[in-house]
């Protein structure tokens, strides 16, 4: 068995760690990822001699490549994600569990040979800005180029991460695997995997702090850093260390005076968080500046003046492209003009990529995400919804000038949002801390029961239901224990509703661009410009303390974005009480304490609330 590679480091751990790996998976041979550009091409090359990428026209979307995965393999799975804590409690009621002891024999069964007649690449990546005081370094060694690719865009990888690590450095060990061995002579499909569902397994064991990835090769799956390290794994280290690992974006906003405040908002996936991170302020803004730092997670730790400091952990987006336009969204489509990987949308005749929702009529022909010919007659999308951009940050052109600032960005403001097309109002700011965190710890997204006709709030805690790596309640008391910190200079928390319908079903807010209107009062809430009134939900703008320069939107209207209906708003304080039912013990008191003042201000007020003139 070659191992090219071996010379690059001479850290201990890491030769035995890797050894031992390949001892297991058995592959043809190991790979050392040096990162280099050469070593990219070269693997391009041999990806598009194998059929798995597709090179595109090289005029209209330069270095990039169209890859399409297994109609099976075209999402995180979620019921085959576990966290495998010693106690079953240590998990909590939100995460799949298994014991250690019973999962650790079945995976080194699974992983047995696993890489046979293939490559094992070693992927030394650092999650956030090289040798950054908030970065962590992991190794992923996976069976799969595709893989390796897309990590060079994701993240810092590569020789010099191996430099940072030194020869005593750790790091979190993350072990991938497609799950398909290939036998002497055997064919390669176009995109191996598991074929059998109930045959994959996405796996942490937060104690020791290791990662087993098996059966997929698709996103969060298998690109080992994203959910698995930077939110799983993280969440536990930061709650042992005393910091944040979050499922958020993070956005500076830059006044005309030139005054900056950075802010850091978790919407549950595919809410919206690309979106808001690369904001364009619209018309009557002129002046502001939004810079975007990440747009998926954030790690955040107290620096050594007390303010809460954020990296981006990640290097590039791994974005949803359906929906994604010059209208909807200027600055990623910009930011995927080259270099980039496109899985699963759709090819057109001039060798570009398409997908639903982009600008300008659909093409008359294209080849969809399965490979068939499509036409607009066609009644399948040609390409997948969740069909994903792979593209460097580097390329965005909103990129903050500190996106790689080792000491982070200072957060002034945590901003919580979901989908919710009812009772929730625009925007609302906490009362306290621990207010904020209730209402972080209660957001959700509406999932309407079909059975019975009415709409019921599937709860997404801090947009981290499927992201947290131990008891989700626990985590809760994680971030009440930060709020008690007195040597923290803590950000400020609110919740927004971009979703909020009127009785026609249309939203009622124009969102998007506009957003900016919100997080301009936000702003300039945090650095004491800005009035509020305080209602049952928390603090609110009034239609005055909103910069309305260029938008026609008219105060009844708005008013009715921020009324509060008394009867929805106790049905939420009851339904929320079976939400925290589920968590028994862990729950912390601080949460029902929240909850009974919630109600407590509800039945004070009037039956519909409404924001004073
Ligand atoms: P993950 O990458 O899956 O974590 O998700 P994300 O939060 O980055 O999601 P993304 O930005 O891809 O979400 C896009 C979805 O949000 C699309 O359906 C958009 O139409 C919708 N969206 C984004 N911003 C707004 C908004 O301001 N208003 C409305 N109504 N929809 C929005
Ligand atoms: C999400 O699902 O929140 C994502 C995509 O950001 S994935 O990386 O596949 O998890
Ligand atoms: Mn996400």
């Amino acid at each position: 068995m070659s191992n090219s590679g071996t010379d690059l480091t001479n850290n201990a751990k890491l030769l035995a760690w890797v050894k031992e790996m390949a001892a297991l998976c058995k592959p043809d041979q190991v790979h050392w990822v040096d990162g280099t550009q050469e070593e990219n091409d070269r693997l391009c090359g041999e990806l598009v001699d194998a059929g798995i990428f597709i090179k595109l026209n090289p005029e209209k979307r330069p270095n990039s490549y169209l890859a399409r995965s297994h109609p099976s393999d075209v999402a995180r799975v979620e019921d085959r994600t576990y966290i495998c804590s010693e106690n079953k409690d240590d998990a909590g009621p939100t995460n799949n569990w298994m014991a250690p002891s019973e999962m650790r024999p079945l995976l080194a069964e699974k992983f047995d040979g696993c890489m046979k007649g293939r490559t094992m690449y070693v992927i030394p990546f650092s999650m956030g800005p090289l040798g950054s005081p908030i970065a962590h370094i992991g190794v992923q060694v996976t069976d799969s180029a595709y893989v390796v690719v897309n990590q060079r865009i994701m993240t810092r990888m590569g020789k010099k991460v191996l430099d940072v690590l030194g020869d005593d450095g750790t790091f979190i060990p993350c072990v991938h695997s497609v799950g398909a061995p290939l036998e002497p002579g055997q064919e390669d499909s176009a995109w191996p995997c598991e074929g059998d569902p109930s045959n994959k397994y996405i796996v942490h064991y937060p104690e020791s702090r290791e990662i087993w990835s098996y059966g997929s090769g698709y996103g969060g799956n298998a690109l080992l850093g994203k959910k698995c390290f930077a939110l799983r794994i993280a969440s536990a280290m930061a709650r042992d260390e005393g910091w944040l690992a979050e499922h958020m974006l993070i956005l500076g906003l830059e006044s005309p005076e030139g005054e900056k405040t950075y802010v850091g908002a978790a919407f549950p996936s595919a809410c919206g968080k690309t979106n808001l991170a690369m904001l364009i302020p619209p018309e009557g803004f002129e002046g502001w500046k939004a810079w975007t730092v990440g747009d998926d997670i954030a790690w955040i730790k107290p620096g050594p003046d007390g303010t809460l400091r954020a990296i981006n952990p990640e290097y590039g987006y791994f974005g949803v492209a359906p929906g994604t336009s010059y209208d909807t969204n200027p600055t990623a489509m910009d930011s995927i003009k080259e270099g980039c990987i496109f899985t699963n949308v759709a090819l057109t005749d001039d060798g570009d990529v398409w997908w639903e929702g982009i600008d300008g009529d659909p093409p008359a022909h294209a080849i969809d995400w399965k490979g068939n010919d499509w036409t607009p007659a066609s009644e399948t999308p040609a390409s997948h919804p969740n069909a994903r951009f792979t593209a460097p940050s580097a390329n965005c052109p909103s990129i903050d000038p500190s996106w790689e600032d080792p000491a982070g960005v200072p957060i002034s403001a945590f901003i919580f949002g979901g989908r919710l097309s009812k009772t929730f109002p625009l925007v609302y700011q906490s009362l306290d801390w621990n207010h904020g965190v209730f209402m972080a710890a209660t957001m959700g997204s509406e999932a309407t029961a079909a059975a019975i006709g009415q709409a019921a709030i599937r709860r997404d805690p801090f947009a981290m239901l499927p992201f947290c790596g131990y008891n989700m309640a626990k985590y809760w008391g994680h971030w009440v224990k930060m709020g008690e910190r007195s040597d923290l200079k803590l950000p400020q928390i609110f919740r927004v509703n971009w979703f909020r319908k009127d009785a026609n079903g249309k939203f009622i807010w124009p969102g998007f661009g506009q957003n900016m209107r919100v997080l301009q009062w936000i702003v300039d809430r945090v650095n004491g410009k800005a009035d509020a009134v305080e209602s049952p939900f928390g603090m609110m703008p009034k239609y005055q303390a909103i910069n309305w320069s260029g938008l026609d939107f008219d105060k009844e209207t708005y008013d009715g974005l921020m009324t509060i209906n008394k009867d929805e708003g106790l049905a939420e304080v009851a339904e929320i009480r079976g939400h925290f039912d589920t968590f028994g013990d862990a729950l912390p008191a601080e949460m029902e304490t929240e909850r009974q003042a919630f109600g407590e201000r509800l039945a004070a007020g009037p039956d519909q609330w409404n924001l004073p003139s």
